[in-house]
């Protein structure tokens, strides 16, 4: 039995998750598998209502109650920024350390990207973005706040532990994926001498464990310029939670923009539930309207399936996940010259199409 929490969010969070459960369904019949969902309302609408986010309690059964976690998106204009974002999304990638954030950049056939002449061959690699440590630990605070004095601090935190795991996840990925087993760490050791100091060594300390993979170093300007200039250097690239942050809109933007950008927040140990979400935010000004582009939320379900049926040696999911990864690709020619973030077509439209093709 799959067991899944669903946590829709805010704005088009719930609809286009209710896309990627439709598509769930059909798999479950077709490839055989049981599976629940429940759908949690943690999100914008629970806050404004008991100034609730979630509380330990609820993080504690989502460990133990589920397999994996199904979110829309968090984030609304009426809730201060940073609320949601830490509260909930960073909160549970912490809690559940889901320690890897995995974006793949894959421009599918038929999906326009903004680069001149790139063809799906020129543009397929993975983002393996830490996702525990870095500037996202909240260390920090104000000396003198609201005064002309005032000073503000961000700590950037790297560990050696938590370096490393990320570092070993990736050498392991670069191998799985079997393709070119080229590696590339982008940092910034140049100016972060302390941080990326450690990331640097950790690099080839573990690198000295995987000979058939071909380690790269580049810094994350050089990479920015090299994601658009001459994307096909890149096979898997390893970096740090705010780099990640930031190089993967970039990737989400040349494989042809947001509306199609999937993640998922691992616990590759399986010691709590990994999590899978658009890349894409809440996108307020369209909720309600149907105009939601699912395609980033049903490769999330992909790779949900993909990902807990490796974790838990599921072969029915595994290849339900294939499926509907392969029939999101065999639909995207349809769309061919249209801007994928704003489709002209009903979001469950969209969802039918994928449905039809998962019918083959
Ligand atoms: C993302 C988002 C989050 C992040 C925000 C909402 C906290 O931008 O998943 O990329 O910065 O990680
Ligand atoms: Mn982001």
């Amino acid at each position: 039995m799959l067991r899944i929490a669903v946590i829709g969010g805010d704005g088009i969070g719930p609809e286009v998750c209710e896309q990627g459960l439709r598509c769930l369904g059909k798999l479950a019949e077709q490839y055989q598998f049981e599976y629940d969902t429940d759908k949690l309302p943690y999100g914008g609408g629970r806050y404004l209502a008991d100034k609730t986010v979630i509380t330990d309690e609820e993080v504690a059964q989502l460990k133990t109650n589920y397999d994996a976690i199904y979110l829309g998106a968090v984030g609304r204009p009426d809730v201060p920024p940073g609320v949601l974002e830490q509260g909930l999304l960073l909160k549970l990638r912490f809690e559940l350390d889901q320690y890897i954030n995995l974006r793949p950049v894959k421009l599918y056939p038929g999906i326009a990207t903004p680069l001149a002449n790139r063809t799906p061959d020129d543009i397929d690699f993975v983002v393996v973005r830490e996702n525990t440590e870095d500037l996202y630990c909240g260390v920090g605070g104000f000396l003198r706040r609201g005064t002309p004095h005032e000073v503000a601090t961000q700590e950037m935190i790297a560990t050696r532990m938590g370096v490393e795991r990320c570092l070993r996840y990736a050498f392991e990925l670069s191998r799985a994926r079997g393709g070119r087993r080229l590696l590339t760490l982008v940092a910034k050791t140049n100016v972060l001498t302390f941080a990326h100091n450690l990331w640097m060594r950790a690099f080839e300390e573990v690198g000295a464990d995987y000979p058939d993979v071909t380690r790269e170093y580049h810094h994350v300007d050089a990479c920015c310029m090299y994601m658009v200039s001459q994307p096909q250097r890149y096979d898997v690239v390893v970096t740090t939670n705010m780099f990640g942050d930031i190089i993967t809109d970039l990737g989400a933007a040349i494989a042809g923009g947001m509306g199609i950008a999937a993640s998922g927040n691992l616990n590759p140990d399986g010691a709590a539930p990994s999590m899978f979400e658009p890349v894409h935010g809440s996108a307020p000004d369209i909720a309600g309207q149907n105009k939601a582009n699912p395609l980033a939320a049903i490769l999330s379900m992909a790779m949900l399936l993909q990902q807990t049926g490796r974790m838990k040696s599921a072969d029915a999911l595994s290849q339900a996940g294939d499926a509907l990864e392969a029939a999101v690709a065999s639909v995207c020619p349809q769309f061919a010259g249209q801007p994928i973030d704003r489709l002209p077509m009903p979001t469950a439209k969209v969802t039918d199409l994928v449905l039809t093709k998962l019918d083959r």
